[in-house]
């Protein structure tokens, strides 16, 4: 048995919706043969955009969505997508199998999308490979409302009407991808680029620089150092790898071993996290900065038979897992972390949505996020939950249990709770401090370690109603299985 504490008077910081993001890129299947098939498709779309994965999406309450990449961006040349889509220029994707890029998704494909899902657009710009003035042009081809060569450009491809991007990224691993370029170089570029970056009237940038590979202290401390007073959120990329980059591992095969090597490297997000906050601090004491986590999720080998350039991988329980114990991660450092965008949407990485022809199938990772909605801009309040080390390993032993809890504008509390273990349930005594509840309302994500959906039994895993939880005098009581993802919401 676990106590689990939540003190409902300790109300701390908003838990910003944009945590729970998503990243879209110029890559395998996420943009062609995923969201976008264009108009002439037999599969049922709006303007190009399919109708089944927008609904989805919306339901799930997609906040904010990235574009184009990822590496992607590092070689995007945003006027090679726009205008009539016969003219568009044809590139090469590099860095994504080398297929030919017909560019017929672009600018306004994108903003479109973003519409018909109802999310933010986060535009990430080519620092690599584009220059200065081609940056600062998209933004007045995208921001500007009045006369000038890009507006009028923008109004004669079809969009008179600004469409007023806020969170621009300038630059993406540039460390990486986006030019090998060390922190003093990129800090020097960043200022460069950003000061070229204008808010055009109401449209006021939020100008997120390129931060740190994973537990790379020193690129935040240099680029917080030379640039901090220029950006209003800084990245940070951190991938799950079950082994190394040369053996990733299967997504789907895979012993309990691996499991406890799956979560202990995906709680490993707290450390890291925890590490740039504290460079942060010392730039930012008042946290101005957002720490915005732009890719993250597990990174598994590709499935076999496909192609290695475009990471398809499928999504367990194991996934869910790492997303509901992430998500709890970032709800207790939201005074920091205010976005985060997990890669990628639709048939690449750690996706919510996986596609084959007309068929779709809604992963184990969906559902998480789907469950925990209700945090979304909802208040942190304070929690603690008693943990036990668990694994098959010495050397690999991990948390069993990851929670963290809500308070939403009207009051109610959700309380997200996740069992590690993929052997042993575990029953939880709550406390609530402050909070007697009239009535509670559950839903689990649960099942065995390596369960998934496929085109043919879509709904192995999803979320189900969970009546197991019970009122005390103290606060609530419940048994988690294992392997699971459990989402409570109490009203008074
Ligand atoms: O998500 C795949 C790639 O991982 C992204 O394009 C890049 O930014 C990162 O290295």
């Amino acid at each position: 048995m676990s106590k689990l504490v939540i003190n409902t008077y300790d109300k701390r910081s908003r838990i910003d919706k944009n945590i729970y993001g998503n990243f879209s890129e110029h890559l395998g299947r996420c943009i062609y043969n995923g969201i976008y098939v264009g108009e002439g498709s037999p599969i049922p779309n709006e303007a190009g955009m399919r109708t089944d994965i927008v609904k989805a999406l919306r339901e799930m309450k997609l906040p904010v969505l990235r574009w184009p990449g990822g590496c992607f961006a590092d070689e995007y040349h945003w006027r090679d997508g726009i205008g009539p889509k016969e003219n568009r220029k044809l590139m090469v994707n590099t860095n994504w199998g080398d297929v030919t890029e017909d560019n017929s998704f672009g600018t306004h494909e994108f903003f479109e999308l973003c519409r018909q899902i109802g999310c933010e657009p986060y535009i990430n710009g080519n620092v690599g490979s584009g220059t200065v003035a081609e940056m600062s042009e998209w933004i007045e081809y995208m921001n500007f409302d009045g006369t000038s060569p890009m507006a009028n450009l923008r109004a004669e491809n079809g969009h008179p009407e600004p469409f007023g991007v806020r969170f621009f990224g300038v630059g993406n691993e540039n460390w990486g991808c986006g030019g090998s370029m060390r922190p003093e170089y990129y800090a020097d570029e960043y200022r460069r680029f950003a000061n070229f970056c204008r808010n055009y009237g109401e449209h006021r940038l939020f100008k997120i620089a390129c931060g740190p590979n994973a537990d790379d202290y020193n690129w935040t401390e240099t680029v917080m150092k030379l640039a901090g007073h220029h950006m209003s959120g800084l990245s940070l990329h951190y991938y799950t790898i079950c082994h190394n980059w040369d053996h990733k591992g299967s997504a789907t095969a895979f012993d309990e071993s691996e499991w406890y090597l799956t979560m202990k490297g995906a709680l490993r997000m707290e450390e890291i996290i925890s590490g740039h906050e504290r460079i942060m601090d010392r730039y930012d004491p008042h946290r101005r900065i957002a720490l915005i986590v732009d890719e993250w999720g597990n990174w598994f080998d590709v499935e076999p038979g496909t192609n290695p350039g475009f990471l398809y991988q499928q999504n367990t329980i194991r996934d869910a897992l790492v997303a509901g114990a992430t998500l709890n991660i970032f709800n207790h450092h939201s005074e920091r972390v205010r976005m985060a965008n997990i890669a990628q949407l639709i048939n690449v990485l750690q996706s919510v949505i996986l596609t084959d022809g007309e068929k779709m199938i809604l992963t184990p990772t969906y559902h998480v996020f789907k469950m925990y909605a209700p945090h979304q801009d909802a208040t942190l309040v304070g929690s603690f939950i008693e943990k036990e080390k668990i694994g098959v390993e010495e050397k690999v032993r991990v948390d069993d249990l990851s929670e963290s809890a809500s308070l939403d504008a009207e009051g109610n509390l959700t309380i997200t709770v996740c069992n590690l273990s993929c052997t042993d349930a575990k029953k939880i005594e709550a406390v609530l401090v402050g909070f007697k509840p009239a009535s509670v309302d559950a839903e689990i994500v649960t099942g065995k370690m390596d369960a998934f959906n496929t085109f043919e039994s879509p709904e192995n895993v999803k979320a189900e109603p969970f009546d197991g939880v019970s009122v005390t005098d103290e606060g609530l009581s419940f048994t988690l299985p294992e392997c699971s993802v459990l989402r409570i919401t109490a009203k008074r």
